[in-house]
């Protein structure tokens, strides 16, 4: 079955098309990559799939249905940049259950919580279950991100630029937790990033993606410098290029 198939998919953002004619097909329990410059429209590709953005034009089915009637809990997500406010009185535990429930709840039940600490121990930070936000590194705010992703047991997870602000330690950590969850889940898996060194690592295919699809294959096939460098110097583009191969500017 597949997981994600587009045809044609078009997005326009007010006047400017963020997305041109994407066409994919994304197997299950595959890993995918997305690279490209910043402006691309990666992260309004995730939306679309997510069902936050309808296409202007074209198909997408999610395990063949559309994004909007396709089963939530299949469906984990990682956004990019944490937006929240790391000072908002919250604990790990009821971040985690935010993803449960789309929502923060008042009172969390029972059976919330104990779904809420198996997800914390999947990732290894069930101790961080009562900490406050506010008292978390970096990298342990990203584990607890992954573990709401997580929480339902999805069939696929997006992630928007996960690694961003991580050590490369902790970053070690992260990949090895998501690739351990894709083995045992035969989870599918689209991963934003600008490191080259994790996609050619992690993913069985990588797409190159700026507002067209310049490519999309295994990584020795889209990572050649004459795919890459088209994908990132076309005119129009955007002035903010991150350094591909150390995986700088994370905009
Ligand atoms: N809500 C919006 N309205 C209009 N333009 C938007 C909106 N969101 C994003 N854009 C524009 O769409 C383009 C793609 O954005 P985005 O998908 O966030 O790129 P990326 O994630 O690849 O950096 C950018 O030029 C961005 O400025
Ligand atoms: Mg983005």
């Amino acid at each position: 079955m597949h997981a994600v198939h587009t045809q044609n998919l078009s997005i326009f953002l007010g006047e400017s098309q963020a997305l041109t004619n994407i066409s994919c097909c994304i197997k299950e329990g595959e890993f995918v990559a997305i690279l490209g410059p910043n402006g691309a429209g990666k992260s309004t590709f995730l939306k679309v799939l997510l069902g936050v953005l309808e296409p202007s034009g074209g198909n997408v089915q999610i395990f063949e249905q559309s994004p909007r009637k396709v089963n939530p809990e299949w469906i984990g997500y990682v956004p990019q940049a944490k937006t929240l406010d790391r000072n908002f009185p919250a604990l790990a535990t009821e971040l985690v259950v935010t993803g449960m429930h789309r929502t923060w709840l008042r009172r969390i039940s029972g059976a919330d919580r104990a779904a809420a600490r198996d997800a914390l121990k999947m990732v290894g930070a069930d101790h961080l279950a009562n900490r406050p936000l506010s008292k978390l590194s970096g990298g342990e705010l990203q584990r607890i991100y992954l573990a709401r992703s997580l929480a339902r047991k999805p069939r696929l997870i997006l992630l928007d630029e996960p690694a961003t602000g991580i050590d490369t330690v902790g970053e070690t950590d992260f990949y090895r937790l998501l690739d351990s969850y894709r083995h045992k889940h035969n989870a599918t898996i689209l991963m934003i990033t600008h490191n080259q060194e994790v996609a050619s690592q992690h993913a069985d295919r990588v797409m190159v993606l700026n507002r067209r699809l310049f490519g999309f294959g295994t990584p020795a096939e889209t990572m050649c410098d004459e795919c890459l460098h088209s994908a990132y110097s076309t005119e129009n583009q955007n002035s903010n290029i991150p350094d591909l191969r150390t995986g700088a500017n994370h905009a």
